[in-house]
């Protein structure tokens, strides 16, 4: 099969915001304990943090990170988890049926953002709380001193104030599954309230309103209007939160999902705009995707039965080399839409929906999915360009007329480098013979093709065997006058250099 691209360094779509790289950190599975915190790990250091963890943390270069939740944020007490580690309590966390130690908190989060080099972005509780405990957690982090909060932080031991910017305002409030499910209208008020408080305590702090928890929640549409109606003037971002899973094999249904994904945005954006246009608002807000990935429905199931374990049962999910396709088409999604999404979360990044898996006591590796976002976090930085496609398309259950190529250009702010993201996901299985036409680049050369592909597609990475499946460079074939053409291997993930 063949396709067609060509691009102008003139077609900008939007600058790319690096933080729409982010990750998210909950209180889940293994994610903090025996994740990123194990005291006695060989690797760990003086707080008990996984080097490993940090040096792998810090390869895929994210510029932000949520927590603590997620579903746990919304019975947390953040007052359980500062001051000394002996005297914290153990509580009963009802959204995942496990003991919370509370032996990891805010403040060691803080540290632990510090050494793998990322901004925090934390969520308060309005699911058994609200606005009280919310403005006390941003005194408590972000007033500098001479209060009761702000100086027992000083106690704690951190003089300087955490000076967290970004805050999320709760956690998917309308699902059942929810500590606290409110109603949209409930949800607004609350927000607003809460929103007030903590931007009266610190003005620089930028807020996230939940959006639905879905776009196939029952409500989508009715609760962002209803909720923005409540609180618009006093929010910055609106989230979206999506999960795709692997529809039983069905490969079609699969890889088209990321379109699907960039409906709902738009679905979103036009949501936001319409609150604006109807309180004939100045404001414009933008769009925090601080939840997005492949999901594994057997392993992140809601609890059915609370037993508390310390340790979570809860097994970690494994990738293979089809949700490289589907990861890598959701980040190109974000990409596409970075006018409007300013921050995106990978969730999670530590064993549960994560990049990164771990042995509890052993090692640590890189899961397959983790690829396709290092390269898009560390190549994908500068503005997106508007990409001129003509390609071959597919039909799914989920999606007609899909193209077996979904791609994203980004030219580099100095113009020095163009990267062009492209996938071949053709479910034919089809190599893609890919002509470029790059003249208005002038005297960018080709640098280098990266390229992810196995011949099975359930091939995973393992602790054993964990470079299975990654990258291999190939060589870019020389433009002549600007045009070229390359070849993208059946079911690839490609990152095409020129610099
Ligand atoms: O990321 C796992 C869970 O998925 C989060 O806790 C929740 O917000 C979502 O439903």
């Amino acid at each position: 099969k063949a396709a067609t691209l060509t691009l102008d360094r003139d077609f900008s779509l939007a600058p790319i915001d690096p933080r729409v790289y982010g990750g998210f950190a909950e209180h889940l599975g293994r994610h903090i304990y025996t994740g990123i915190y194990e005291p006695g790990h060989p690797t760990a250091d003086a707080q008990g943090f996984r080097q490993d963890v940090i040096a792998l943390v810090r390869e895929l270069a994210m510029p932000i990170m949520r927590y603590p939740g997620g579903n746990f944020v919304s019975g947390y007490h953040w007052e359980d988890g500062v001051g000394p580690q002996e005297t914290r309590p153990r509580r009963l966390d009802l959204a995942w049926g496990v003991t919370e130690t509370n032996a990891f908190g805010t403040n060691e989060f803080i540290d632990w953002c510090q050494k793998v080099n990322t901004e925090p972005m934390l969520a308060v509780n309005l699911g058994t709380r609200g606005p009280d405990q919310a403005r006390q957690l941003v005194e408590y982090c972000n007033h500098p001193g001479g209060t009761q909060l702000s100086e027992l932080r000083i106690s704690h031991g951190w003089r300087a104030p955490h000076a967290v910017k970004t805050w999320c305002l709760g956690n998917e409030m309308d699902g059942f599954w929810q500590m606290g499910t409110k109603t949209p209208y409930e949800y607004g008020r609350l927000a607003n309230e809460t929103a007030k408080l903590m931007k009266w305590v610190d003005s620089r702090i930028e807020l996230i309103l939940c959006g639905s928890s879905g776009r196939g929640m029952p409500d989508f549409g009715k609760w962002e209007w209803e909720a923005l109606q409540e609180c618009y003037e006093n929010v910055d971002y609106l989230s979206l939160h999506t999960y795709y899973d692997d529809h039983n094999g069905d490969l079609a249904s699969f890889v088209s999902e990321p379109d699907n994904m960039g409906d709902f945005i738009d679905e979103a954006i036009a949501l936001c705009d319409a609150v604006k246009a109807s309180k004939k608002s100045k404001k414009t807000l933008h769009l925090s995707f601080d939840e997005w990935n492949v999901w594994f429905p057997k392993n992140n199931a809601l609890p059915q039965k609370r037993t508390w374990p310390e340790v979570s049962e809860r097994p970690s999910d494994v990738y293979d080399m089809a949700d490289v396709l589907v990861v890598g088409g959701m980040l190109l999604t974000l990409m596409e839409h970075a006018e409007r999404v300013k921050i995106g979360c990978i969730a999670q990044v530590v064993n549960l929906l994560a990049p990164i898996l771990t042995e509890p006591g052993g090692r640590a590796w890189r899961q397959t999915i983790f690829w396709p976002f290092h390269h898009a976090a560390t190549l994908g930085r500068g503005t997106a360009l508007r990409c001129a496609v003509n390609a071959p398309r597919f039909d799914s259950k989920v999606r007609e007329q899909a193209s077996v190529l979904k791609t994203v250009a980004v030219l580099a702010d100095d113009e020095s480098a163009l990267t062009i993201f492209a996938i071949n996901r053709d479910p034919a299985g089809d190599p893609l013979e890919l002509s470029l036409d790059l003249r208005a680049f002038g005297t960018l050369a080709p640098h280098e093709h990266l390229c992810i592909a196995h011949p099975n597609l359930n091939a995973e990475n393992t602790a054993d065997a964990p470079e299975t499946v990654v990258p291999h460079t190939r060589a870019l074939p020389p433009l002549d006058h600007g045009k070229g053409a390359v070849t993208l291997p059946p079911l690839s993930w490609n990152v095409l250099r020129y610099r």
